[in-house]
């Protein structure tokens, strides 16, 4: 008998039916996607367990009666089960359903009681994950470690053609390489409206990110709405009230930043940069001199005026009291000594003091004020490398930002060798478009391929992608930083041993871009190819 099997637009006799289902089936099965920073260590089975949206939960287990629940967690749940199953529309709205399924349960169990806390720069984030039949434990000693297992949980879940959902037996030990692992916004080249924060906020806990490193104002403008100085936004912003952030927008992106365990690092950077600041607050920049005159423009903040400490001290103590971060970025970098040298009365200072002709000493004076008066507000400093590479004596400095192209681990190595904290982001500028600048380049950086002792290397504390403002806004803010900084995200959180090839990554960024479209995050594609769910131009 020759039995013929109709599929479609074909006819098809038997081995060449099941070669077709086979096909097709293995197809519906190929689709389980790797999770994006690769884990420590991950062991998946091929044993998998269907998911039913309707029949599955969260639950936290709390150590004691005592302990009462945790909004972090509730919050994460939320959002963790939209990610999970993510054409799942419920119509008891959250509410767990009656079924006849026997419902796959993730148990939550955390060590410390932290959820009333902040991210600290040493907050851990380490977690476990094993999923078997009907149940997952993830287990993790803070609650920024259990939202780092939920992220991964959330990507151990795949569809088949059929958009029923599977997860196979997996057993992952996981925590970060480095513990600052960051990304910078610029607010002052081109303004970002809050829902574009809060939108990458999103973007950076998908891959573990968990610093955002706001650098809010500059010289182009003064959008942070000061309430010591409210004439540094009224004058210094591009719109007095439409491009600014109000000290309830700032509250709204830390709160909600907290709550994907991301730590706001604020950068108010000084005295070069500063340009906006002066249109807001007079005498506070340097006049430039032509011929012995003012000249009419202004060059960085004045050093040698005493006012200029008191505004800088009362314009940080609201700083530091607005953000709560235990880290403070202060700048200090590209400062343009042509004006303070033009200045009469800053050259008087400089020989006052003793810097004779060297703008540098003067620099490091005016920083190391600056320093000490946020270490008084218990802030640790960060400054971009410039002033490092200034000063002979290291002493206030504590994290030194390496930004500079060319060799920039040989400055790495000059930091740490002073005794100095490192975050690396030369090689991860990622505001310049182009072809060049493609995502491998990004994956295959090294941080700590230096000569120098272990404890050296452990001085270097990260890395940060950097997104500068010239070019950029909210219409190309996303698919510019995503998916490339998820190349930095997996070197700065994965074993560099299990991530050096970039072949083997590639698949597996591809796919995890896919998983960003869906999760409306419109990242770029990274070379041809197609994902299941398109974006749909909307
Ligand atoms: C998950 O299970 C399926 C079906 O058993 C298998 O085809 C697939 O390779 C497994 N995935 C992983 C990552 O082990």
């Amino acid at each position: 008998m020759n039995v013929v099997y109709e599929v479609c637009c074909g006819r098809f006799t038997r081995p060449q039916f099941f070669l077709l289902l086979i096909i097709i089936l293995d197809h519906g099965l190929d689709s389980v996607e790797g999770v994006w920073p690769l884990p420590q260590t991950l062991t998946s089975f091929t044993e998998r367990y269907p998911l039913k949206p309707q029949a599955f939960y969260f639950d936290y287990r709390r150590q004691s009666a005592a302990q009462h629940g945790c909004s972090i967690l509730d919050a994460a749940f939320k959002r963790y089960f939209s990610l999970t199953f993510p054409d799942y529309i419920s119509a008891a709205n959250g509410v767990l359903q009656i079924t006849e399924d026997r419902p796959f349960i993730v148990k939550i169990s955390v060590d410390r009681n932290d959820c009333e806390n902040y991210p600290r720069e040493d907050s851990s984030e380490k977690y476990n994950l094993s999923v078997s039949a009907e149940k997952a434990y993830l287990s993790a000693e803070t609650v920024w470690g259990a939202l780092r297992g939920l992220e991964t949980f959330s990507q151990l879940v795949y569809q088949d053609d059929f958009g029923s959902y599977f997860v196979n037996k997996t057993e992952i030990e996981d925590f970060p390489r480095f513990q600052f692992r960051g990304i910078l916004l610029d607010t002052s080249r081109h303004y970002l409206p809050v829902q574009t924060i809060l939108k990458t906020l999103d973007a950076m806990a998908y891959s573990k990110f968990n610093v955002f490193h706001w650098h809010i104002v500059d010289d182009p403008s003064f959008p942070y709405q000061s309430c010591t100085f409210p004439d540094l936004s009224s004058k210094g912003a591009f719109h007095p009230m439409t491009h600014i952030y109000t000290h309830s927008d700032v509250r709204s992106v830390i709160s909600y930043a907290r709550l994907r365990g991301i730590r706001v690092l604020p950068e108010f950077d000084s005295p070069g940069h500063t340009k906006s600041w002066g249109k807001g607050q007079s005498n506070l920049l340097t006049p430039c001199y032509r011929r012995g005159i003012p000249s009419g423009t202004f060059g960085p903040v004045n050093p040698a005026l005493p006012s200029t400490y008191q505004f800088m001290e009362r314009l940080f103590k609201e700083v530091s009291s607005v953000f709560p971060d235990s880290y403070i970025h202060l700048g200090g970098d590209e400062v343009d000594f042509s004006c303070w040298r033009s200045n009469p009365y800053v050259q008087a200072f400089m020989q006052r003091m003793g810097f004779g002709a060297d703008f540098t000493k003067l620099e490091a004076f005016y920083i190391e004020k600056i320093v000490n008066m946020t270490s008084l507000l218990n802030k640790t400093s960060i400054v971009w490398q410039d002033i490092f590479d200034y000063s002979e004596r290291h002493r206030p400095l504590s994290v030194v930002e390496v930004w500079k192209q060319g060799c920039y681990l040989c400055e790495v190595r000059r930091v740490v060798k002073a005794g100095l904290r490192v975050i690396l982001a030369s090689p991860w500028y990622l505001d310049q478009p182009g072809p060049t600048h493609n995502w491998a380049r990004y994956y295959t950086v090294w941080p700590l391929a230096f000569k120098g002792t272990e404890e050296q290397k452990k001085l270097v504390i990260g890395g940060e992608v950097c997104m500068w403002g010239e070019y950029v806004d909210a219409t190309n803010l996303t698919p510019r930083l995503w998916p490339r900084a998820n190349a930095a995200a997996e070197r700065l959180w994965s074993d560099e041993r299990q991530t050096s090839s970039v072949d083997k990554a590639f698949p597996r960024l591809q796919d995890f871009r896919c998983k960003l479209l869906r999760r409306g995050i419109q990242a770029e594609p990274l070379y041809v190819g197609h994902c299941k769910h398109e974006y749909q131009g909307v």
